[in-house]
């Protein structure tokens, strides 16, 4: 398909982690990027891994999604849209309790001001990225889209879960919106190439770049959030995915809906490997996959932290027809390489 046809799909946050990731995906599955980022957590930098990756100029507008102006003049000049994926957001959760308004404002008002452009500009089909920090600590594992939402433990969470609210609130109101929310689990690794992964802007909270950081010598041992959890090695257990897995997610989920009637539709989503691993097995499968040995020390519990929490992805596997096919082992092995690229970065 020439570079005319193709289909047109806003990622906003497209600079971002997950956002970088799943453009490579669009273009290797025919569509158009159209790339939305204010830069505000992530670099320029960014654009030249992606365009080598994907061997062509990539359109990217530095655009503060709560800017309806700037948003509607993305659309006019290149409409037409044929759909749009959402991954803008402030994201880091401790930082969200020091400023809630920051994050109400960022993530909600993004959410709101993209829907009401879409909304002007008649583009319907949307993939909102949301997180499996909305089901808390579940009662029952794995976690299935019918796992009650629980009462969010910060201030990101609730942001995901109102923006949750907002999706469904729209479609009951009869805007004739396709929506697909996918509720991610630990996204994790980078793209083999070592041209893009996870930026370290700012001191890392999450475990992996933490692991990649101690590795490089840029910080000392790994400090494990507690050890007297009821789990069998007494480490916390999360669902850690590779980010090109996610973000082949994300364009399955575009042509899913694409092919769906014209009626309004709204799909929940669990996007994860339905396999736990504790903190120590996630030590073990970086030592396993670089041959490069992890310090760590135990030191007391994390506030906020919960237990255990993986996903059942049966539902995913059958509406998408996909399914994780990289291990942690992949994805440790391709944040190493990430993380040498970056050098002391
Ligand atoms: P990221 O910070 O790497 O990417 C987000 C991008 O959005 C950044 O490039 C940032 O500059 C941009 N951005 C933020 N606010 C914006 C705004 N108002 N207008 C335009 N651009 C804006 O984060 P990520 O890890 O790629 O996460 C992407 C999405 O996935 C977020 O919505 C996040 O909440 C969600 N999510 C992430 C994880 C995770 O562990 N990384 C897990 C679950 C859900
Ligand atoms: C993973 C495990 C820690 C650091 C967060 C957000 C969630 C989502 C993904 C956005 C936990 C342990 C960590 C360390 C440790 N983000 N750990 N020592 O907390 O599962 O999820 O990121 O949507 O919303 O909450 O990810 O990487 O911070 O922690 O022992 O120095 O590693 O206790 O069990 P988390 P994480």
């Amino acid at each position: 398909m020439s570079e005319t046809m193709q289909p047109k799909i806003l990622v906003t946050g497209g600079a971002g982690f997950i956002g970088s990731h799943t453009v490579v995906d669009l273009v290797e599955n025919g569509y158009e990027p159209i790339l939305v980022d204010d830069f505000s957590n992530s670099e320029h930098s960014v654009l030249a891994g992606l365009e080598a990756i994907c061997g062509r100029r990539l359109h990217c507008h530095k655009v503060d999604c709560r800017d309806r102006a700037g948003l509607t003049n993305l659309f006019e000049s290149e409409g037409p849209i044929t759909g749009v994926i959402h991954f803008a957001a402030s994201k880091a959760v401790s930082e969200s309790q020091d400023k809630p308004l920051m994050y109400y404002g960022n993530n909600l008002g993004s959410l709101i001001t993209l829907l009401e452009v879409m909304g002007e500009f008649g583009v319907r089909d949307l993939v909102f990225s949301s997180s499996c920090t909305v089901y808390g600590q579940p009662k029952k594992l794995p976690v299935t889209e019918e796992t009650p939402v629980a009462e969010a433990a910060s201030v990101y969470g609730a942001t995901k879960q109102i923006g949750e609210n907002i999706l469904r609130d729209l479609i009951a109101s009869a805007a004739p919106h396709r929506i697909m929310l996918l509720r991610y689990f630990n996204p994790i690794g980078a793209h083999p190439s070592a041209l893009i992964g996870e930026l370290p802007l700012g001191a890392p909270q999450n475990l992996a770049p933490l692991i990649l950081q101690s590795a490089a010598g840029m910080r000392g041992p790994i400090q494990i959030f507690g050890d007297d959890w009821d789990t069998p090695d007494g480490t916390c257990i999360r669902d850690y995915i590779h980010v090109l897995d996610l973000a082949a997610a994300h364009v399955k989920g575009l042509a899913w809906m694409a092919g769906q009637s014209e009626a309004p539709l709204l799909e929940v989503l669990n996007v994860g490997t339905g396999r736990g691993t504790s903190v120590k097995e996630a030590l073990e499968a970086f030592e396993r996959a670089t041959g490069r040995p992890i310090e760590y020390e135990v030191g007391p519990r994390r506030p906020g932290d919960i237990e255990k929490i993986y996903a059942d992805c049966e539902r995913v596997e059958r509406v998408l027809g996909w399914s994780a096919t990289r291990s942690i082992e992949d994805a440790m092995r391709d944040a190493w390489a990430w993380q040498e690229a970056l050098g002391g970065r």
